[in-house]
């Protein structure tokens, strides 16, 4: 348990990195709770908030503190930096106050600590960029277009209650451009860096890539918000828009490490899965544009087949550096080998899981929930586990 505490002094006194942990246990949990949780009114929209703005808006704005200094080539974020993650947290947990208890200044004022929390955070990222010897990686890109995407979303909600006749095409503008563009566009930025690191093979192709399919994944995204917002059939073919770059990089991540994915030893069967899960998510969300299916199943669907498998695949990978950057011994490698148990057949659960509940299945709620407990007590087990003396 001291070391625990020694973990715990050590993340108030450096980067806001040391946060990450903590941030991934709690998109987690609250992953683990939401599926858990019966149905009901206002329950649903505040358990989602709980996994998506308490867990996993302040955790990829800390990911990308983690991250924007390798892609500058610059130093490590400043420790004010955390303000941004925690303001909001804040504000997520503010908007969970009010879908619980009703209270009318939570849901005014908590999508503009959002905003303000994501705009600071904005020009952090945008000083960075002008202060880079020549360019940034690519990926710099996809993060500033994941926080403008989040920004419309949260200006979204934040004005929905002046104008209350058009209520409904905001939140759906709302959930769409951030499961689809906040999230997915961090996720998929992101991926193209992590895939090669966790397979231990460089890929050579990963800029281009990086520069070429950003307007194709941000633009659908868009798209895809204001067509469920105001015209479907936007929504449809800029779901297809949306899906080129996914599909051509679930291609070639099989081309280029198919043996890694079906192997023991790291946490790529666990990306491969929410790369899939992210594909298949989109396909139910193109069926239920069509009135096929229940639009509300796919936010399980999302999380379950796409999140789950992200934050286990990344965290699993990552967590070891998180906790005690510099250099690498028996210590991380023994955790990320405790990380990637099962990566395999949790990937294959979260997968089948997630389309369980697309299809309205109990079932597929208590595979996720399963997975998501298995990911917080395996990231419990290796933050208490004591590096070699
Ligand atoms: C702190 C930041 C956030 C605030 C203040 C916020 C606020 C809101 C509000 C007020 C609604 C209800 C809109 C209505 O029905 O009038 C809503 C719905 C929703 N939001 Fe957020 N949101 C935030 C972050 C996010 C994020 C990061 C995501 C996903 C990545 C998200 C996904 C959703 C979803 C899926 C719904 C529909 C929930 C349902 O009706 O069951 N929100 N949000």
């Amino acid at each position: 348990m001291d070391n625990l505490w020694e973990n715990a002094a050590a993340t108030m006194s450096s980067s806001p990195q040391r946060f990450l942990p903590v941030s991934a246990a709690l998109t987690a949990a609250g992953a683990a709770l939401a599926l858990a949780a019966p149905g009901g009114h206002w329950l649903p929209a505040a358990l989602w908030h709980l996994v998506f703005a308490v867990g996993a808006l302040p955790m990829i704005l800390l990911a990308m503190g983690y991250f924007v200094p390798v892609l500058t080539r610059s130093r490590d974020a400043p420790r004010l930096l955390a303000a941004a993650p925690v303001a909001a947290m804040a504000a997520g947990i503010g908007i969970v106050g009010f879908f619980l208890h009703g209270t009318p200044a939570l849901r005014l004022d908590a999508p503009w600590l959002a905003l303000l929390a994501v705009g600071g955070f904005a020009v952090w990222i945008a000083r960075r960029w002008k202060a880079c010897m020549g360019h940034p990686n690519p990926c710099l890109g996809w993060y500033a277009s994941a926080l403008g995407l989040l920004a419309l979303g949260l200006l979204a909600v934040a004005v929905s209650p002046y104008v209350p006749e058009q209520t409904r095409a905001l939140r759906l503008f709302h959930l769409h451009i951030n499961t689809l563009g906040f999230i997915g566009l961090t996720a998929l930025g992101t991926l193209q860096v992590l895939l090669p690191t966790v397979a231990g093979r460089p890929d050579p192709d990963a800029a281009t890539r990086l520069a070429r399919d950003l307007k194709w994944s941000a633009g659908g995204a868009l798209g895809v918000a204001l067509g469920a917002a105001f015209a479907p059939p936007l929504a449809l073919a800029a779901a297809v828009v949306y899906a080129w770059p996914l599909v051509r990089l679930m291609i070639h991540a099989w081309r280029t490490w198919r043996h890694e994915i079906v192997a023991a030893g790291s946490t790529l069967p666990l990306l491969a899965a929410a790369l899939a899960g992210l594909i298949l998510a989109l396909g139910h969300g193109a069926i239920h544009a069509n009135g096929i299916a229940a639009g509300a199943a796919d936010i399980p669907f999302f999380v379950i087949g796409f999140l789950l498998p992200l934050v286990s695949g990344a965290a699993g990978h990552l967590l070891p550096v998180w906790l005690r950057p510099g250099l690498q011994n028996a210590w991380h490698r023994d955790g990320r080998r405790r990380l990637a148990y099962g990566a395999r057949l949790r990937g294959a659960l979260l997968l089948a899981g997630g389309l369980l509940a697309a299809a309205g299945q109990g079932a597929g709620y208590g595979l996720g929930v399963m997975c998501a407990l298995w990911l917080v007590l395996s990231l419990i087990v290796v933050a208490v586990s004591r590096p070699p003396r």
